[in-house]
């Protein structure tokens, strides 16, 4: 069955390793051709090397989120290679443990930058191009739990994951016409480096008593375990796929049931 993925080009941004990795080598396995985009380059181009191993069409670019000239010539290179451009996830993304009251000016505006900023710039660059083609086009945005409910030791993250939700629903409103869906999903615990960083910074911290990880911070929740990259890919990809046509402007947890509304 044509799942709108075979044939199609793809560009997910950091795509070097963790979930935008994960995601990116089942779209290659799918039959996409697969761009993947990261500030690290090696990581990049180590991460297609394994997608096409594995029989895939993948190409490696370098972009920052943050530089709009880097994204525009990220997608035309996409297109160039690929032929079009179709499936954007906007992944790339930072995290910081930081006490509310002591997060600091700088932290707060590069936290904005790479995470609400990169994907407003992401989704005008993408659509834009998608808008000219005139085929429609998929866009798919990396929120967080986080973007639903905030919390005490991440504010500057959270309030740019509502960013990515807001955004999220702007562009569904603004392109549905033109065929293009914007969607997101919304992970609660995945164990990536990000989230040993972010583990790493809450140890260190004077206020967390010893032995304590940010793991134990979280209470139950149903699926009672962390997740693997893996386990967000299934709900990345249908977003991504011609199943999810009727959706638009969504933000879906797929985070064990940690959070529920
Ligand atoms: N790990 C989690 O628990 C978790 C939970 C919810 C949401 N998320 C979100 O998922 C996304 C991926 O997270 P991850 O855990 O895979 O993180 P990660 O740190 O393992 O990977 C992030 C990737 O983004 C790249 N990147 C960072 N800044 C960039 C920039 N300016 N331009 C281009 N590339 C850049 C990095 O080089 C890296 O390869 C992020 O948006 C994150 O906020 C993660």
């Amino acid at each position: 069955m044509d799942l709108g993925i075979n044939g199609h080009t793809a560009v997910i941004t950091g795509a070097a390793r963790g979930i935008g990795r994960a995601i990116a080598l089942r779209l290659a396995r799918e039959g996409g051709r697969v761009c993947f985009a990261d500030r690290d380059e090696a990581g990049a181009a180590e991460a297609a090397a394994e997608a096409m191993a594995q029989g895939g069409e993948a190409i490696a670019l370098v972009c920052d989120v943050t530089d709009r000239a880097s994204m525009a010539a990220l997608f035309d290179g996409a297109a160039a290679a690929h032929g079009g451009l179709d499936i954007v996830f906007n992944n790339a993304g930072i995290a910081q443990t930081k006490p509310l009251l002591e997060i600091e000016d700088a932290e707060w505006h590069r936290m904005m930058d790479i995470n609400a900023f990169g994907v407003l710039v992401g989704m005008q660059e993408a659509a834009k191009r998608m808008i000219a083609q005139g085929r429609g086009g998929k866009i798919v945005n990396t929120a967080s739990v986080a973007g639903k409910q905030a919390l005490p030791l991440c504010a500057h993250y959270c309030a740019s994951k509502f960013a990515v939700v807001a955004l999220t629903q702007a562009g569904a409103r603004s392109w549905g016409g033109e065929g293009i869906t914007v969607n997101a999903f919304c992970p609660g615990i995945v164990e990536t480096d990000m989230w040993r960083q972010l583990d790493d910074e809450f140890r260190a911290l004077p206020t967390t008593p010893a032995g304590t990880t940010l793991g134990d911070a979280n209470p139950d929740f149903p699926l009672g375990r962390f997740a693997a990259p893996e386990d967000i890919v299934g709900l990345a990809v249908f977003l991504a796929s011609s199943d999810s046509d009727y959706m638009t402007g969504q933000a879906i947890q797929v985070d064990g049931g940690m959070v529920m509304q």
